[in-house]
């Protein structure tokens, strides 16, 4: 061998060596630590005073070095009725879906049914989650095939984006073991649902906002960014990947449709009706509508932190705008999400425009066929005379 030939390969296995040496180092790191150094923190600092109610926990504000589970550590179901409230009298004069609610209440965490643990593996940029239930089939193939597709790259060297539909079982009875089976085969088709074993009712939705965020917690403790939303929205992730692409996954990022000083609703025939044994004080705290809305990896597992310091309240929205207000962290509000209708006329030209659709982040609601229609316009040669900015 020539000396210059031996020269090349010693230093190619040197280069080598150093390679090797640095990703080891860098793996042994904790993940966060290693990009706090490339990567200061921006944004509002969280008030922990709230969240970390023992003093010798404060020393230390490390929220996202947590210790929990490695899996889903809920194998049983084992809630019993809670029969502490049946003599009172204010609990008798609720209506039944009220008791049903307080009766369970105490039981937080299922066991899961359909899991994928393998979702956040490799680099993920975006987690699309979606609130769905076991009947609506039709709704989730419309997103996979419009908005919740998923992406290798989300574009500029970002990661992927992947979606995930969330779950809980029939809520009624006759209709369980038919459409599990179906469910079960969508799943094998897909592999993108989340099932856990409570019923899905409307005063359960709160239990998949914290099923979700505990999921998160122990399955993609790394991913910078989550969009969740509800099955009947139309999304536009083109402008969200836009929208996202100066943000920095260390900020407290939490942007949707807010309201402030929203009051609880006392009428009794309303979807919403909250009676004032369960909700007293006369406004609830900012929060986004949860049609759709966006939020950085790191904040929501310290939401779920703190949503775990707090009682199950039935409308999952407001339950966030709690635990958020928990953490001192301020919902941003953004005119690009339209989770409460675009407008009070439903007539309006603007529910069909298409150029609308397309400048927008979040648009409620549509029904698959329209959501199928909306999006191929949206996709077309669209010439939009005026460009609306939002972004
Ligand atoms: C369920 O809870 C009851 C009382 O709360 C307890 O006696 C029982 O052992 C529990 N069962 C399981 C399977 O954890
Ligand atoms: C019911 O009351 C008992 C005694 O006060 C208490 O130990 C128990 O935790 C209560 N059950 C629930 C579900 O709150
Ligand atoms: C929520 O789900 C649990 C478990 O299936 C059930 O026992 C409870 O009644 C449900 N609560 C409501 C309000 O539907
Ligand atoms: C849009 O227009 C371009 C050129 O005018 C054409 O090549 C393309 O096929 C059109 N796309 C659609 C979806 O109509």
């Amino acid at each position: 061998m020539s000396l210059w030939k031996r020269n090349f390969y010693r230093s190619m296995a040197l280069a080598l060596a150093v390679l090797v040496t640095v990703t080891v180092f860098q793996r042994t790191l904790p993940p966060d630590q290693f990009l706090q150094e490339t990567l200061p923190p921006s944004g509002p600092q969280v008030n922990f005073k709230n969240f970390w109610k023992s003093p010798s926990d404060m020393v230390a504000p490390s929220p996202v070095t947590s210790q929990g589970p490695q899996v889903w550590d809920v194998t049983t179901t084992n809630c019993s009725a809670n029969v502490n409230l049946t003599h009172l009298s204010w609990f008798q004069s609720l209506e039944p879906h009220f008791r049903q609610f307080l009766t369970y209440r105490h039981c937080r965490y299922f066991p899961m049914l359909l899991n994928h643990p393998e979702k956040c593996g490799g680099d993920v940029y975006l987690l699309v989650v979606v609130k769905s239930v076991i009947t609506q089939h039709d709704r989730r193939e419309a997103i996979r095939q419009t908005w919740g597709r998923e992406w290798e790259s989300a574009g500029r060297g970002r990661g992927a984006v992947r979606t995930l539909f969330l779950l809980g079982t029939a809520s009624k009875q006759e209709e369980r073991a038919h459409y599990q089976q179906l469910l079960a085969y969508e799943d094998r088709l897909y592999s993108d649902i989340l099932q856990w074993d409570f019923l899905d009712s409307f005063f359960n939705l709160t239990l998949k906002e914290i099923h979700f965020l505990k999921w998160l917690d122990i399955y993609c403790p790394n991913v910078p960014f989550v969009f969740k939303g509800d099955d009947d929205v139309f999304v536009n992730p083109t402008n969200l990947l836009e929208f996202l692409a100066d943000r920095q996954p260390q900020e407290n990022l939490f942007v949707g449709d807010v309201l402030q000083h929203a009051r609880p609703i006392r009428k009794k025939d309303n979807k919403y009706y909250i009676p004032i044994v369960l909700y007293a004080k006369p406004s609830y705290p900012p929060y986004a509508g949860g049609g759709g809305f966006l939020m950085a990896g790191g904040l929501a597992r310290r939401l779920h932190h703190a949503c775990d310091t707090l009682e199950i309240y039935p409308i999952d929205d407001v339950f966030l705008g709690m635990c958020l207000e928990v953490l001192g962290v301020q919902p941003t509000g953004h005119s690009g999400f339209k989770t409460f209708g675009i407008s009070r006329n439903r007539a309006s030209r603007m529910n069909k425009e298409p150029c609308f659709f397309r400048s927008m982040l979040v648009v409620h609601k549509l029904l698959p066929a329209e959501l199928l229609a909306m999006w191929g316009l949206v996709h077309s040669n669209l010439t939009c005379s005026r460009k609306l900015q939002v972004l």
